[in-house]
């Protein structure tokens, strides 16, 4: 009995010694497979640290305006280029579609072909002839019975834009909307003709028919501006030049 005790006293022993030596084996390494030295683990760590670091105290966030240096241009010749070629006109005609984009474009459609019983302004008589008009229809709105290119409406209503764009925005719609659609490309409309126009018809309470718009021949009185080519606004705007109220 007390031979069996020690023996499985030994026999425990043994097994608890040689588990231990074989724990306290590092495992055999297979190819490929062998661990990295600490040293390198810890000159990745370092390199991690060191970069992100600095990247973190430098990028900004990423953030556009503090990564590019104020005033870069990518390719300065090109861009000099694309300046020069936009001219006053340009910009101004650029604000006109600014204008048209928030207020006529759900309307008139951006295609300025219209829909349904929305007229189509494209090569409209209304968009190429007299500007007085125009005006009237842009500050006043328009219903009722009108032909567009051959073609009758009548069912909807254009609202009345007095009360939310000012005389430069009616002016440069317009002008775009001439330029675009029109084919009249030689000559702007001006605030101060818009003006004109708003001083005139700005206390209208009713909404336009076509009744109340005036003659196609009509014009709104104004120079054109200094910026735009002289030449061709003196021979193709003998109305616009002249007041005539
Ligand atoms: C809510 C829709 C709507 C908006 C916004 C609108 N229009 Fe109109 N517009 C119409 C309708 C409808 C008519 C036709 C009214 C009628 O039948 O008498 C019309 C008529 C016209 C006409 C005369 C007919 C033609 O097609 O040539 C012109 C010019 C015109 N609009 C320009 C504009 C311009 C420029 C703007 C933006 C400043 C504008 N409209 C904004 C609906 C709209």
């Amino acid at each position: 009995m007390s031979d069996e005790l020690q023996n499985h006293d030994y026999e425990h022993k043994t097994s608890v010694r040689d588990h231990g030596s074989v724990r306290r084996e590092k495992q055999e390494p297979k190819t490929g497979l062998e661990p990295i030295t600490l040293s390198l683990v810890a000159a990745c760590a370092a390199a991690l640290m060191i970069g992100g670091g600095y990247l973190g105290a430098k990028s900004g966030g990423f953030d556009f305006a503090s990564t590019t240096v104020n005033g870069y241009v990518p390719d300065p010749p090109d861009i000099e280029i694309a300046a020069a070629e936009l001219s006053e006109l340009d910009k101004y005609l650029a604000g006109g579609e600014a204008v048209y984009k928030a207020t006529c474009n759900g309307c008139h459609q951006v295609t300025g072909g219209g829909q349904g019983q929305i007229p189509p302004l494209v090569d409209a008589e209304w968009v190429t002839e007299g500007t007085e008009r125009f005006a009237q229809i842009i500050l006043n709105g328009m219903t009722g019975p009108i032909s567009v290119n051959g073609k009758s409406f009548g069912s909807q209503m254009m609202p009345p834009q007095k009360g939310s764009l000012n005389d430069k925005q009616i002016a440069q719609v317009m002008s775009f909307v001439r330029h675009k659609f029109g084919g009249v490309t030689d000559i702007v409309v001006t605030k101060e003709m818009v003006a004109a126009a708003r001083e005139k018809h700005g206390a209208q309470a009713n909404i336009n028919t076509v009744a109340s718009l005036a003659a196609a021949d009509s014009y709104l009185p104004g120079e054109q501006p200094e910026w735009l080519n002289p030449e061709p606004a003196e021979d193709a705007a003998p109305a616009a030049a002249e007041p005539e109220n």
